[in-house]
């Protein structure tokens, strides 16, 4: 049965921003296909190579199943080959989103990793989601919408497949711990703990009917600044679509509200994410605001159809408008909470050293 199935295997990594913190230097993108073309053959069945903002994101499809040794390698190698190039060209922050010795798995070490297993379906279409700028429980706004919410999502209500609903996987960040939670009946625990993004995240979905995976996300990543797991940035999301599944158009339905997140400028602002095209996943406005693209493939015996690059659609024009007017409108806050980010919930931040400087002068009131 193993033989049968297919991996689909997203890696993303931070190896060097051009410039600053904005995007990824198109040498560096050359590097990971080279390296992927050259360790990467007999290993695998496919793969390309995504951006968005500065973040790079290796996609491969095998058959070596979900966290395989070989494979998280085979992604570590290429991104220590891309910083390479990115060290060559002095581009921004090389070291700062990988640590330096690979343990068997790529989770954990900087870089993140979103893995399902499949047996192919006759037509398999799949979104990838990749985001910037953003935190890793950016996800849970959408997934819910996709999965649990008959408003935006009509198969929900009207595909026998779905509705027995979907259970949903959601991890406590602070204990370590996951639960599963099953829509429609523990709907509202499950918004009541998933509404807490800082805390829970929702890292995967399956079809109730038969516990088929319906969506996976890039859930750990080690803090290299604060030298411990937790939640960092740049998540992946990948879903399944179509015949059983949320089509393509409610999937992407899902993300044509602007929603806000954590990130941002030093990871300590909360703002608006923005669906883009490939080509406009820059981030430059004050380290953003947040992006997301997504890249739509069709899986052929385990060849990645595609992309397309899905939110290249006028259908997203007034999303991007009201993100913009979002972004005006909570710049306007400068460092004033919440657009400034509660300080128990600053990924990093050089404010302990500040205060530092002045708590000699702090009177007992
Ligand atoms: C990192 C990020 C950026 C940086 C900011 C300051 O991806 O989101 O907003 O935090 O540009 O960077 P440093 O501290 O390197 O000057
Ligand atoms: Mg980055």
């Amino acid at each position: 049965m193993a033989d049968k199935k297919v991996t689909l295997s997203v890696f993303t990594a931070d190896v060097g921003g051009f410039v600053g913190h904005t995007s990824s230097h198109p040498e560096v993108l050359d590097a990971a296909r080279e390296t992927l073309a050259s360790l990467g053959k007999g290993r695998i069945r496919d793969f390309q190579v995504l951006r968005c903002g500065d973040d790079l994101s290796l996609v491969m499809t095998h058959s070596m199943g979900v966290d395989d040794r070989g494979i998280h390698g085979l992604a570590w190698d290429t991104f220590l080959a891309c910083r390479a190039v990115a060290e060559d060209l002095k581009l921004y922050a090389t070291t700062r989103g990988m640590l330096d010795d690979f343990t068997g798995n790529i989770r954990c070490l900087g870089p993140g990793a979103a893995e399902m297993e499949f047996a192919e379906r006759t037509s398999e279409p799949i979104l990838i989601f990749l985001a910037n700028k953003a935190s890793i429980g950016a996800w849970n706004f959408p997934l819910f919408k996709i999965f649990a919410d008959p408003f935006n999502t009509a198969g929900l209500i009207s595909d026998p497949a779905m509705l027995n609903g979907f259970t949903f996987r959601v991890a406590d960040l602070k204990e370590g711990l996951s639960i599963d939670l099953n829509t429609p009946e523990e709907l509202h625990i499950l918004l009541a703990l998933a509404g807490s993004t800082s805390r829970y995240v929702i890292t995967s979905v399956s079809r109730r009917t038969d516990g088929e995976v319906a969506a996976v996300v890039s859930s750990e990543k080690y803090d290299v600044h604060a030298g411990r797991i937790g939640a960092c940035s740049e998540p992946a999301l990948l879903v399944r679509c179509q015949s059983g599944f949320p089509a393509v158009g409610e999937v992407m339905e899902a993300f044509s509200f602007p929603w806000l997140v954590s990130g941002w400028m030093r990871y300590s602002h909360i703002g608006p994410v923005m669906p883009v095209p490939f080509y406009e996943a820059n981030a430059a406005r004050f380290d953003g605001p947040p992006r997301v693209i997504s890249a739509g493939y069709q899986i052929s015996d385990a060849r990645l159809i595609g992309p397309h690059d899905m939110f290249d659609d006028p259908g997203f024009d007034e999303t991007r408008r009201t993100a913009n007017q979002a972004a005006d409108y909570l710049r306007r806050h400068g460092p004033f909470q919440p657009h400034r980010l509660a300080p128990e919930e600053l990924q990093y931040s050089s404010i302990p050293i500040i205060l530092n400087k002045v708590k000699e002068r702090f009177k007992k009131i």
